[in-house]
């Protein structure tokens, strides 16, 4: 990949709108953030243009919108805790297609403005030029500090960088520098273990994984659908559907790249959420159990898989975290990966903003190589695909 285009550091942007591509896709539970990371990367550079005298347009998406309904996911929830992180009063603009948006950023008093959920309007995901025109068109520049949102070829990524002069933001910079200094120098054998909940995103990204990694290790409610597809009964678990045709083939890719994947030999059930935790081998789960984190066996399979490792790529947890009786699985994992990284054993990198939290709530932090707060971006970026909202910010 050639170098990205960076904000020159003498460049003057007093007085100049800044459009800044952020990922505050945070996770909210029962209408509250459950985990302010990604709005927390983003203090020094806000604090840093707003010192240079700059406005800044944050941009965001807050989940998917298009597919699940707009409730919950407007920007207005955020908008306090953002004005508590960056000590800065915002104006939120509650619809950015309003003739009148642009006049009232430049006659505004205040410096911090916050656009509508990005995904409320469909031409964002389309890649629709017409619209991301009109995105550029209310700033003078644009800064991507979003790698995490770079594998996707959205308006606010990539077609908005045709209209107005676009750079790649410090944090990418930040986060290229260390995981091609990580990666590039782990050693084999290389194992994966890939969860959450996000399965759409990573499913097919797996089969790519296969070719150049030892061990795939699969948990969270991706497993369900290997386990559907093994015909073990999941119940209500979380799965997604028409996947067999994949799932079939990663078995198969597996075989031909000699590649160990490794499935859940016994899981943690409840009824609901707020049920009972039960350790159930695969043969005894009902049909109204639902899956929420690995069983003790699998814990110990993982632990010997961890200890046999060189190097550990690490994106999504392995159960439903956020809860502490599903959160062992996640839990123990972190834990083995911090020890045998303390003792220079193994090298470790973190993928994804559950991830994250995970390994947070395991006080785990500070026993990784790297941790990112990408997910998808991070495993296409493990692949070896371009991601293309960095590929139009390439010198
Ligand atoms: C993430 O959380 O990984 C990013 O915000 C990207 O979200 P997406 O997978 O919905 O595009």
């Amino acid at each position: 990949m050639k170098n990205l285009r960076t904000l020159p550091e003498n460049i003057k942007i007093q007085n100049k709108i800044v459009f800044l591509r952020v990922d505050f896709n945070v996770p909210i539970r029962n209408g509250k953030i459950s985990d302010n990371t990604k709005i927390l990367k983003m203090k020094g550079i806000v604090k840093e243009f707003l010192s240079r005298k700059a406005k800044i347009i944050l941009c965001s998406h807050l989940g998917r919108p298009q597919k699940k309904g707009k409730k919950g996911l407007s920007m207005i929830s955020l908008k306090k805790e953002i004005e508590k992180i960056f000590k800065q009063k915002i104006d939120f603009l509650d619809d950015l297609l309003k003739k009148n948006t642009k006049k009232k950023i430049t006659l505004s008093k205040k410096k911090l403005f916050l656009l509508e959920n990005i995904r409320f309007y469909k031409e964002e995901e389309q890649n629709n030029a017409r619209f991301a025109k009109k995105l550029a068109n209310l700033a003078d520049l644009y800064v991507n500090e979003a790698f995490s949102c770079s594998h996707r070829s959205h308006a606010s990524i990539t077609a908005i960088t045709k209209f107005i002069d676009s750079y790649a933001g410090k944090t990418i910079i930040e986060e290229l520098s260390s995981l091609k200094k990580i990666f590039y120098k782990s050693n084999k054998p290389i194992t994966c273990i890939i969860g959450g909940s996000k399965i759409s995103t990573k499913i097919d990204l797996i089969s790519n994984l296969i070719k150049q990694v030892d061990t795939v290790i699969i948990g969270g409610a991706m497993a369900n659908n290997f386990l559907k597809y093994n015909n073990y009964e999941i119940g209500k678990s979380l799965i997604e559907p028409d996947k067999e045709n994949t799932i079939k083939n990663i078995i198969s890719e597996t075989k031909k790249y000699k590649c160990n994947l490794y499935i859940p030999e016994d899981v943690v059930v409840a009824k609901n959420e707020s049920g009972k935790a039960i350790n159930k081998s695969l043969f005894e789960i009902q049909n109204d159990d639902i899956i929420f984190d690995i069983g003790k066996e699998t814990i110990v399979s993982i632990r010997k898989i961890i200890d046999t490792s060189k190097t550990i790529l690490w994106n999504g947890p392995v159960g439903f975290f956020e809860k502490n009786s599903f959160a062992n699985g996640s839990n123990k994992i972190a834990h083995f990966i911090k020890n045998r990284t303390k003792k220079k054993l193994l090298v470790s990198i973190a993928g994804g903003g559950d991830t994250a939290a995970a390994i947070r709530k395991a006080g785990a932090m500070n026993g990784f190589s790297y941790i990112s707060t990408a997910g998808g971006a991070f495993l296409e970026w493990l692949e070896g695909k371009t991601l293309p909202g960095l590929k139009v910010l390439e010198k």
